[in-house]
This record gives C-alpha cells, sequence and structure tokens, in this order.
C-alpha cells in the first residue's frame, strides 16, 4: 500500500472507533440499565461496525460483480456515515469545551450529549440525502474571454467544457443523456472532454452500452475532443487514494474502445488545428497517470514543439497545474476539471487551497484558465454545494 492509502485507512479507522464509542457510550447513558437498549445494543454495533467495513472491503475484495456491489453500497455509505463522524466529532467538542467553560472545571472527555448525537443523526440524514438528489441536475453555466487584445478580431468560437464523467458503480446513465442534451442545445463549435471519463475501473460500470448510446449523439460544429485524466486507468483506491503506486496504474483496452465507439477525438500529448486553422488544440496525457504505469509526459514545450507561440493556442490538460509553464510556452487558453469545485460540503472552501484555479476564470501570466465543477461525483454520489456543470465559453479571438 502506498503511505497516502495508509494514513487515511489509519485515520478512516480513528474516526470510526470514536464514532462507535461515542454513540454507544452517549446511548448507555441515556437509558435504563435493564431496558430495552441493552438488548439490541450488540446488533446495532456489530450492523453499524459491518457497514462501516464495507469501503475497505471493496477496496481489498479480488475482482468480481460482488466486488462492484460492495464498492456501490459502501460509496453510498459513506456518504451519510462520513457526515455522521465529522458532525459528532465537531459537536461532542464544541459541546464539551462550552460545558467546561461554563462548570471552569477542565473534563477530558469524548462523550456527545443527548441534542449533540441528535442533531449530528439528523444532519447526517438531511445534507447527504439532498446532495444525492442534487447530484443528477445538471446546470448550464455561461462564460466569455476575450484574447483579442486590442486587435482586429477574427471571429467567436464557442466551447462546451465537460469533464469528470466518473462512470463507475455509483454512475447513473439518465445523468450523462441530460448532459448530452443540455450540451447540444449549445450550438457549440467544440465540445471539450478534459478527463476521468471512468472511476479506476471499467469492469464496476453496469450497462456500458446505454453510456455509449447516450454519449455518440454529444456534438458540435467541429466535434468532440477529450484528454485522459487521473482516473482513466485501472487502480484500486481507497476514499480516493490509490493503495498501488503509480507503476501499477494501466489503462485498459475497454476504456480506450469505448471512447473511440462515442466518436470522440483523443488528443494524447498532440495537436490538431480547429477552427479553419485559426486555433491549434493540443491535449495532454494527465500529470499523475499517463495510463502506461508512469507519470512522464512530453512537457509544455515538447508538447508544442514546432508551433508559432504567436499562433492562437488551446490546451485540454484534465488537472489545473503546470499553469506557468504552459503560459511561458505560448498557450492562450488552458481547460480542465478534476477539481469537481470541492463536490461535497465544505470541501467547496478548501479546494481553492490545493489548486491556482479550483473553479470558473482566472488568468494566470497572461494565459486564461477555465476550471469546469464536471459533470459526476467521486465516491458519494452526492453534490451539495457545487453544481454538476455544462460550462459554456464565448471565446472573441
Ligand atoms: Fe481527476
Amino acid at each position: 500500500m502506498t503511505i497516502d492509502s495508509i494514513i487515511v485507512l489509519i485515520g478512516y479507522i480513528i474516526l470510526h472507533v470514536f464514532s462507535v464509542a461515542a454513540t454507544e457510550s452517549c446511548l448507555s447513558s441515556h437509558t435504563r440499565k435493564d431496558g430495552p437498549y441493552r438488548k439490541i445494543r450488540p446488533i446495532w454495533m456489530a450492523l453499524y461496525i459491518l457497514i462501516s467495513v464495507l469501503p475497505i472491503l471493496g477496496t481489498f475484495w479480488p475482482e468480481s460483480a460482488l466486488k462492484y456491489e460492495i464498492m456501490k453500497y459502501g460509496n453510498i455509505w459513506i456518504g451519510f456515515d462520513i457526515y455522521y463522524c465529522g458532525f459528532l466529532l465537531i459537536f461532542t467538542i464544541i459541546d464539551r469545551v462550552i460545558r467546561n467553560i461554563r462548570s471552569r472545571k477542565t473534563e477530558i472527555t469524548l462523550q456527545p450529549s443527548r441534542w449533540t448525537l441528535i442533531l449530528a443523526i439528523i444532519l447526517a440524514l438531511i445534507l447527504p440525502s439532498y446532495a444525492m438528489v442534487h447530484a443528477q441536475h445538471p446546470v448550464v453555466t455561461y462564460w466569455t474571454a476575450d484574447l483579442t487584445k486590442g486587435e482586429q478580431e477574427k471571429g467567436t468560437y464557442r466551447v462546451v467544457l465537460l469533464a469528470d464523467f466518473h462512470m463507475s458503480v455509483n454512475s447513473d446513465p439518465a445523468l450523462i443523456e441530460k448532459t448530452v442534451e443540455l450540451s447540444n442545445a449549445q450550438d457549440a463549435d467544440a465540445v471539450f472532454i478534459v478527463g476521468d471519463f471512468f472511476t479506476s475501473n471499467y469492469e464496476g460500470l453496469k450497462e456500458p452500452e446505454k453510456y455509449i448510446a447516450a454519449l455518440s449523439q454529444l456534438s458540435a460544429k467541429e466535434g468532440v475532443f477529450g484528454v485522459y485524466g487521473n482516473h482513466d486507468v485501472k487502480e484500486n483506491l481507497f476514499c480516493g487514494f490509490a493503495v498501488a503506486p503509480v507503476s501499477k496504474a494501466f489503462r485498459p483496452h475497454e476504456m480506450e474502445e469505448f471512447l473511440e465507439a462515442c466518436g470522440f477525438i483523443m488528443l494524447e500529448d498532440g495537436t490538431i488545428e480547429i477552427a479553419g486553422g485559426d486555433i491549434v488544440l493540443a491535449g495532454r496525457y494527465d500529470k499523475d497517470r499517463v495510463g502506461d504505469g508512469t507519470n512522464i509526459r512530453k512537457n509544455a514545450e515538447e508538447l508544442l514543439d514546432g508551433i508559432d507561440p504567436d499562433r492562437m493556442i488551446f490546451v485540454l490538460e484534465h488537472e489545473p497545474k503546470d499553469y506557468a509553464e504552459l503560459a511561458s510556452a505560448g498557450v492562450d487558453v488552458a481547460f480542465s476539471g478534476h477539481t469537481h469545485r470541492g463536490q461535497i460540503w465544505p470541501c467547496n472552501y478548501f479546494i481553492g487551497l490545493f489548486n491556482e484555479n479550483a473553479y470558473g476564470r482566472k488568468n494566470v501570466n497572461g494565459m486564461e484558465t477555465f476550471v469546469t465543477s464536471g459533470i459526476g461525483y467521486f465516491g458519494p454520489p452526492q453534490r451539495s454545494g457545487t453544481d454538476s456543470e455544462v460550462m459554456v465559453i464565448d471565446i472573441t479571438y
């Protein structure tokens, strides 16, 4: 296992030992010693522990249909559970601090009060339930960029930017169908899909033909162009972290055949001309997972070798990274996804700490960058505080 995944696994276990112990001590202290709770206590504890182990089982279970069922329900569970554990921990600490201040004592205990427990349960039911429904309703957002720099304009190029379908055990073809419908209604010059079509497995995707049928309807005047993301490889993940090193991460041919059947033009560290030759479109391999067991890809200079930097250059780059390198190579606009804008509350408040541009439009060293919130979801099938997004960008050049 990688160091990252070991740390996350230990954190997950510690959090669950706390939540089981804290819940139990609260329930015990508020029920009669000879009451009915004593009889059901072993049952709920065993059930809670069993369900909490699902995400771990899903990661390490051998390849089979059962593995992907465990992963599916493990992801749904984790979406509720992480809020329960989080709220319980935070509310308990706040409650304890307030009590200590009032009583002027320093009592160190993590036993939640009755109201702390009830509030954590209610919020852990309401928030994920809303987020599961909200995740299935993509919205269209409109953006502009003026690249003329005071010169005579040649025209306007309309791009629909999509990303992060994350087709896997918890995806729903209906979301992809809605996305295609919204995108096609924009009458775009091109659709750019900037990676993470899948979530690190292909075998977990049920009825791929339904997805292909929907995605092959996606259209634009000049076509649909794509690049691969860090999850368009085969990998075992625990809570989003790969358990094996990058040398084990290969792209299965099924993923490539799927995208070929959709009619997408995949750019693999390559370039193509669009807008009648006015614009050079470059597409990069993912920074962390190229798909051949390495993270070695062309640098920006190699990618654009032989291309006049004074030409209009667009780059599809899954992760919003290496902006300075792209800008100094003469890139005018970089299109990315990957961040999901944080996907679920409150991650949307922190995602900006880890990315130069976590969402929307930002000018970096004279280069315009656009990052979409993406379509699908990673892990829990939820979106809260963020939207599933079809980003429409009109670029004047
Ligand atoms: Fe990604």
